[in-house]
């Protein structure tokens, strides 16, 4: 049975580091403006501070609120976006949890992941296929 985060809204913290990589985002890739970020460097930029550079997870305690946020390991997505087939591939699953913020059964993620409606298809596409690759 896996743990979700309960609801917590007031760790400013999180929120001002998730502002901040969203501002770094636009500025990916710094190499004019046709150069695509890879899929590490979306990564490193929108989802370490959070997620760990190793795709180790954090647990992030501040004026006791505690929030945890889930490791990434492609075997552990594997195994829990598979309990319902109909919802389509492992890959496509996680590129909503991403892009959507929904769970395996397709419900709201916690608010604390934020929702990247921004990224391009394209983008998405190459955060999961790094998270596949690189956190087995
Ligand atoms: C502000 C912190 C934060 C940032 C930044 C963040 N996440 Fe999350 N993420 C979370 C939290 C918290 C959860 C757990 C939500 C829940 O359990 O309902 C989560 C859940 C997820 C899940 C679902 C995991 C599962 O076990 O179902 C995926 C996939 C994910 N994040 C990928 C990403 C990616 C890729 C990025 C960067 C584009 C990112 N996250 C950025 C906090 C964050």
């Amino acid at each position: 049975m896996r743990q979700r985060v309960g609801r917590v809204f007031t760790i400013l913290s999180l929120i001002a580091i998730a502002s901040l990589v969203l501002a770094g985002c636009t500025s990916a890739g710094g190499g004019g403006a046709t150069a695509q970020p890879t899929g590490k460097q979306l990564y490193d930029l929108s989802c370490a501070s959070c997620h760990g550079v190793t795709g180790q997870g954090n647990t992030f305690s501040r004026k006791g609120q505690t929030i945890k946020v889930p490791a990434l390991s492609w075997s552990d997505l594997s195994q829990a976006y598979a309990t319902v087939p109909s919802r389509g591939s492992v890959e496509k699953q996680v590129s909503e949890a991403i892009s959507k913020g929904l769970d395996e059964k397709g419900e709201a993620l916690n608010p604390m992941m934020p929702r990247w409606a921004s990224l391009s298809k394209a983008q998405v596409d190459s955060l999961v296929n790094y998270v596949k690759t690189t956190f087995k």
